[in-house]
């Protein structure tokens, strides 16, 4: 039930390949911080190097959770309250961003980058994003 489709090894793959730059979170936060002053302002008081270490289990939760994981439901379902209006305020209009800068991101760091990953990393990531940004008001 929960067997990864084809799509989603070849996110997984990709990924794994990106973590193998050990600036792929430095880029990606120089990506995303660059990519709106909104973004910029959210983490003016953000130390980093734990963000960073935040952010690689957050992926790799969120990428699990797109293959229909369970526990990593769990941790996903903790994004969804931390990042609504109550908590951190995300708007759902920030999270194009977030997926282009994450996009933007693989595409320099993974080698075999392709329009075809592309697509699928931006079917995989949709999922979580949809479902964290439905949370904003709830
Ligand atoms: C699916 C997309 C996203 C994922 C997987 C994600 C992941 C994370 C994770 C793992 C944390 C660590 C703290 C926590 O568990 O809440 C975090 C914090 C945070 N995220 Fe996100 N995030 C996403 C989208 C966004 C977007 C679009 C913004 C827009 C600005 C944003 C802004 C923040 C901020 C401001 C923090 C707190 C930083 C601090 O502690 O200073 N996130 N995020």
């Amino acid at each position: 039930m929960n067997q990864p489709s084809p799509q989603q090894s070849g996110v997984s793959t990709s990924f794994g390949r990106c973590l193998m730059k050990p600036d792929f979170f430095d880029r990606f936060y120089d990506i995303f911080l660059a990519s709106t002053p909104t973004v910029k302002e959210k983490f003016k008081n953000t130390d980093f190097s734990k963000q960073k270490q935040l952010l690689r289990q957050g992926l790799s939760a969120s990428l699990l959770y797109a293959q229909g994981s369970g526990s990593a439901k769990f941790l996903v379902d903790n994004l969804r309250k931390t990042h609504a209006k109550d908590r951190l305020d995300i708007h759902p209009s920030m999270y194009p961003f977030w997926v282009d800068s994450l996009i933007k991101t693989v595409a320099e760091s993974d080698p075999k980058f392709s329009p075809e990953l592309e697509k699928e990393w931006r079917q995989t990531i949709a999922q979580v994003v949809d479902y964290i940004s439905a949370g904003y008001q709830a």
